[in-house]
């Protein structure tokens, strides 16, 4: 058996449309990872949600004038219907207003408060003076006291990416009016994160692995462990579960404190929802399981010390050691997979400005498997990358259409012209061996790129097999060949054998097309799922209706493994796989993003 895989995704906000910068850092990877771990034989949980609590929604509410919980419904449905596009095949992506995620939260909150990790401190909270209502530390600027930068904000100075606090601002001002913010004493919980320097540090010390953006931002994290506040004035979020704190119509946890958490109780309600309620242990508790966590590099540190002590925490593991939590010793994660930025023609996108580009338009126009081909291979993989159309119409047309789709329309119309089904090899070649043992090799260096989160390298090495396959096809001449039928035969047979090969190695990146050229090649029934999105009652709230996406992967027949089509299959005549875009699209890009000027 195989070790259990969590994929444990970035949740997003729920507070607009997902553009494609967004899916670039979570969305994308993650799933090529997924679907290639379950065609490796691995039991796969991919799980996550949206993001609904905090700042951010009451932000984008009060421009909609909306209540938070009307936005988070909005979003959260269109955040859905975005990733179902994309053919993101999440074993449950939920949301964080369910019933089971504030009671997950506020059980694991306790105990880290029973073990002592959770310490109550009076600190000085901005408030706006003309509003009387409290400023978020990021909506608060004024200049850095470390390296003089002006723009600093309240909780980072992006300039030298030190933490900060409001209080350390030179100059502080309000980034909603400009006016400067008043210091109140308001008292808040912190998680203490000195009580984790040497558990924390230890287990990081271990994780040499990780990609190098990851390890350099980990290296200094145990030197500045401070606590860190894990409530705020707001009215919006999961209730804190303590006496005197409960009944505050202004104290709420903090949304990243809850959020991360939603790792372990989607999969709580995952098993809860397949009506086996332990069966979230086998990825959780298991001593062979493994969690792989996929996110933007904006994220890093909450997964790295953040979530990490909130699980040492509740395990009893931290510093001050502690009882065991109403969970069991729940396993910190392994690989924390981060992306990098994807711009847009070299500015960040940026909703207000205008340079985005939302996944539903995209999904319109082209459909998902561009997308996730162009994210996979140009990505932010380990730098910053970007998104041009240019780059994009060449990608899609150069390697998607005339590579990828040219190859099995060649093999499958030659074979379906003289044969009408997949032929027989009656006498293989020197050549036609090699072809195939090249392809064979494929399915490991290909298969290890993927399991270490290598997209870009994994791609390649799938790609020179279409290449490799296509040459063939051009040396050999099997149009030519009518006169050795024997000869012919063996070529479209092996042709046909490297084409299914290379589109199973395909298949985690282009599960779209990889279903029609299964098909294709006389295949029947489902090749690789998709997600589905439904409407269900929540769990524990009478009435509350949540989207939730899932999806039947165990019954797909994709497997990491040669499974050429059987000589006699029937073959139809094949329609092009994937559309050629006009090169204009380069020049000016699409009617829902234009390219200016
Ligand atoms: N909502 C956050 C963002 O978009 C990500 C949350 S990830 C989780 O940046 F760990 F909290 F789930
Ligand atoms: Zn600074």
């Amino acid at each position: 058996m195989q070790n259990p895989v969590l994929t444990a995704v970035a949740w997003p906000y729920a507070n607009g449309p997902r553009h494609i910068g967004h899916v670039s850092g979570f969305g994308v990877p993650s799933d090529v990872f997924s679907r290639y771990m379950r065609m490796a034989g691995h039991p796969v949980l991919m799980v996550s949600g949206t993001d609904e609590h905090g700042t951010p929604m009451q932000v984008q509410a009060e421009a909609e004038g909306l209540s938070p919980r009307e936005t988070a419904d909005k979003y959260a449905w269109k955040i859905h219907e975005d990733l179902r596009g994309l053919g993101l095949s999440y074993d449950l992506f939920t949301r964080t207003t369910t019933g089971n995620h504030y009671k997950v939260t506020q059980d694991i909150f306790l105990a880290l408060y029973r073990n002592g990790y959770i310490v109550p401190k009076t600190t000085t909270g901005a408030v706006s003076p003309s509003t009387g209502r409290t400023l978020p530390d990021r909506y608060i600027e004024g200049t850095c006291p470390i390296c003089g930068y002006d723009g600093a904000r309240g909780d980072q100075c992006d300039n030298c990416g030190n933490q900060l606090d409001p209080t350390d601002l030179i100059n502080p001002r309000s980034r909603v009016n400009g006016e400067k913010p008043e210091f109140v004493e308001t008292e808040h919980l912190f998680l203490d994160l000195t009580a984790f320097t040497e558990t924390l540090g230890k287990w990081l010390a271990g994780k040499t692995e990780w990609r190098p953006n990851v390890l350099k931002f980990v290296r200094n994290l145990v030197d500045d462990m401070r606590p860190r506040a894990m409530t705020r004035d707001l009215d919006w979020g999961v209730p804190i579960p303590l006496d005197g704190w409960r009944d505050q119509p202004m104290k709420r946890l903090y949304v990243w404190f809850d959020a991360v958490i939603g790792y372990f109780s989607a999969s709580v309600e995952w098993a809860r929802r397949n009506g086996d309620p332990d069966a979230w242990q086998r990825f959780w508790l298991n001593e062979d399981a493994r969690g792989y966590y996929f996110m933007g590099k904006d994220n890093i540190t909450f997964h790295a010390q953040i979530w990490p002590a909130l699980l040492l925490g509740h395990n009893g593991e931290g510093d001050r050691g502690g009882v065991t939590g109403p969970y069991g010793k729940l396993r910190l994660p392994d690989e924390i997979v981060s992306s990098e930025f994807l711009t847009m023609s070299g500015s960040k996108f940026s909703t207000s400005r205008g340079t985005v580009i939302y996944v539903n338009d995209f999904l319109r126009e082209f459909g998902p498997d561009l997308l996730r081909y162009y994210i996979a291979v140009a990505g932010p993989e380990n730098q910053d990358a970007d998104f041009t159309w240019d780059e994009f119409v060449r990608r899609s047309n150069f390697e998607l259409a005339n590579e990828w789709g040219n190859l099995v329309n060649r093999a499958v119309s030659l074979s379906y012209k003289n044969v009408g089904s997949v032929p027989a090899a009656r006498a293989p070649q020197q050549a036609d061996e090699e072809l195939k043992s090249l392809s064979r090799a494929a399915f490991d260096t290909v298969g290890e790129h993927l399991r270490h989160s290598r997209f870009r390298a994994a791609s390649t090495e799938a790609m020179r097999v279409v290449t490799a396959c296509n040459r063939y096809i051009s040396d050999m001449e099997p149009w030519k060949l009518g006169d050795d039928p024997d000869r012919r035969d063996t070529v479209l047979n092996t042709a046909l054998h490297v084409v299914s090969d290379a589109n199973t190695m395909l298949t985690p990146f282009l599960p779209h097309a990889a279903q029609k050229v299964h098909e294709l090649l006389g295949g029947t029934g489902t090749w690789a799922a998709q997600p589905q999105l439904s409407e269900v009652e929540d769990l524990d709230v009478a009435g509350q209706i949540n989207p939730i996406l899932h999806g039947d992967y165990g019954s797909e027949k994709a497997h990491w493994a040669s499974s050429p089509p059987e000589p006699g299959t029937p073959l139809s005549k094949p329609k092009p796989l994937f559309p050629k875009l006009d090169p204009k699209l380069g020049e000016t890009g699409p009617d829902f993003a234009p390219i200016p000027g």
